[in-house]
């Protein structure tokens, strides 16, 4: 019980850009329900690429020896309750923000698992072309339905459609509505 912690990542370089516009419906949808809401804004952060050291699955006391953005990270994504990515589609798949933010997850895993197990996700996404598998984002759906299939986490709802300049996707009323239930969904008890 008690008010849900929703984090938010915004995986492209447009603030107002058409994943940001649906971020936002989500976080608008999730404070109706009660939650309290975090955004993080990717391409601000210095998040540098997993190195394969493994280091941090050999120390207990560190989350991981990149000194980045990721740092200030790690407790956020430990503290939510929900957790929402919004990413635009580059090249077939996520954007390379969004990439290089989950592979540094490994960090949170080891022999027990990954501290991510049992968490509740959102994902929303947003791509050019009207076909979701021309355009990749279905590349990009199966990515983190696999991921959170590994980690043992629930994806609640996943909210995408197409558009082209920033803010297009304003018109998709439809979308935007998905896009504010799934905010409230996440708001809600599991
Ligand atoms: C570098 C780059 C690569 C892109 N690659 C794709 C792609 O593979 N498939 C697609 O449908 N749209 C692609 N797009 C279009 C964006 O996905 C589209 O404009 C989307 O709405 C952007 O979301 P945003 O406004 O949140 O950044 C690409 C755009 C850029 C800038």
């Amino acid at each position: 019980m008690g008010r849900k912690k929703i984090m938010i990542v915004l995986g492209s370089p447009r603030k107002k850009g058409n994943s940001a516009i649906l971020a936002k419906q989500v976080a608008a949808g999730a404070k109706a329900g009660g939650a309290g809401v975090e955004t993080f804004y990717l391409h601000d952060m210095k998040i540098k690429p997993c190195n394969a050291c493994d280091v941090c699955r050999k120390k207990k006391d560190i989350d991981c020896v990149l000194d980045d953005d990721m740092q200030k990270l790690y407790p956020k994504l430990r503290s939510a309750d929900a957790i929402v990515i919004a990413s635009p589609i580059y090249w077939f798949t996520v954007s390379a923000q969004t990439k290089l933010f989950m592979d540094r997850w490994y960090a949170l895993g080891g022999e027990e698992g990954y501290e991510l197990a049992g968490k509740r996700f959102g994902i929303v996404l947003t791509y050019a072309d009207a076909d979701p598998f021309i355009s990749g984002a279905v590349n990009a759906l199966r990515t983190f339905q696999d991921a959170f299939n590994f980690i043992g986490a629930k994806i609640v709802g996943m909210v995408y459609g197409s558009a082209w300049k920033a803010g297009e996707i304003r018109r998709n009323e439809a979308l935007m509505a998905e896009a504010y239930e799934l905010g409230k969904k996440l708001a809600a008890e599991a």
